[in-house]
């Protein structure tokens, strides 16, 4: 797998970690530093933006960290689909798919703007207990991935066109690093599509649900009242209605769509489902809010929402049953 990579200098075929114009990659705590490229680029004046995740970091995945995956059908089937091919896990994050792929068995190769998502991969590598000489990590830009052309097998790249200006770009690298019949196996692409439903929920779970829903949306929006009214900062969202089956169906010669079907209940608390995360300014909406003024926003916001819903309104639960799970599989064919 080492020998399919581009040199970021001088752009041709090198194998890591150097290449023959004398570039030797920088390997920092497991990462091939492939990209100078800064974490993330939000300026009104740059041609393409994206948002990296070096400031949400611990707070995106929370506690599941440090708890085992479970190896559950949709893992399966993605592993059958890839079979003793290579996988390109673009964005990875902090591994949700790269750890437990490989623990069963696929090969892969994984790459991320953060550095400190990245570094959240391994602490997940270490509570699922896999060899560590099999992660294969890069610091990369999925702008312009440092792989040469049809080179892999199989490219992953959840939940990360929503946050790139261009995000056809992506699509483009992953055509390109793609062999001939390679898959691009993509899943639901927005984090907050729907991914429960209240199919035979009682009344009073429904009940609660409308109100849990109340109380984010209080929070939600009233923190970012204060934030664009007090100190000018804003949500950002760059393509959060990409159509990407519409650039696909131009490049790919094929889609398959799989459904995995689930049931499985789901019930927590908002303190956990969504203001813990709130909190640690684990969300993309936070990237660029600077900590001291998060810390001041949050807590007039909380101090607001205890007046406004009571103490006990932290613990109201969400309830629901997982939606089956959808995965696409476009094929590239020359
Ligand atoms: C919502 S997370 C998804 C992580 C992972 N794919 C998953 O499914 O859990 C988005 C990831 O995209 C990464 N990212 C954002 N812009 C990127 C870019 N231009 N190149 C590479 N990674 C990028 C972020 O750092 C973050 O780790």
């Amino acid at each position: 797998m080492y020998d399919i990579f581009r040199c970021p200098k001088c752009h041709q075929p090198m194998s890591l970690p150097s290449c023959s114009c004398n570039y030797k990659a920088v390997y920092h705590k497991g990462v091939y530093q492939l990209t100078d490229d800064p974490y993330m680029v939000k300026d009104d004046s740059a041609e393409i933006k994206y948002i990296g995740y070096e400031n949400i970091g611990e707070n995106y995945s929370g506690d599941s960290l440090f708890k085992k995956i479970t190896m559950d059908k949709k893992y399966m089937k993605v592993r059958d689909i890839i079979g003793d091919g290579i996988l390109l896990d673009l964005a990875c994050g902090d591994g949700l798919y790269t750890v437990p792929l490989i623990k069963s068995g696929v090969k892969v190769i994984s790459m991320d703007i953060s550095d400190k998502m990245l570094s959240l991969l391994y602490k997940r590598a270490e509570t699922e207990e896999i060899d560590t000489s099999k992660l294969l990590v890069c610091r990369a830009n999925a702008l312009a991935v440092p792989l040469i052309d049809g080179c892999v097998d199989a490219v992953i790249a959840n939940s990360v066109l929503h946050l790139i200006s261009r995000p056809e770009i992506v699509i483009g690298e992953i055509y390109r690093v793609l062999k001939n019949k390679g898959k691009y196996i993509a899943f639901q692409e927005k984090p907050n599509d729907r991914y429960v439903n209240e199919n035979g929920l009682t009344t009073e779970e429904k009940a609660e649900n409308k109100k849990y829903y109340e109380l984010l949306n209080y929070v939600h929006n009233r923190y970012f009242e204060i934030l664009g009214n007090q100190y000018n900062i804003r949500v950002t969202r760059y393509s959060w209605n990409f159509d990407r089956d519409k650039i696909c169906s131009k490049l790919f010669h094929d889609k398959k769509t799989y459904t995995i079907s689930a049931n499985r209940k789901i019930a927590d608390s908002f303190q956990q489902l969504f203001l813990k995360r709130m909190s640690g300014k684990g969300f993309s909406d936070q990237s660029d809010v600077p900590q001291d003024i998060h810390q001041k926003v949050f807590h007039k916001v909380m101090d607001e929402f205890t007046d406004k819903f009571g103490q006990n309104a932290v613990n109201t639960m969400f309830t629901g049953y997982e939606n089956n799970f959808e995965i696409s599989v476009y094929t590239k064919l020359n």
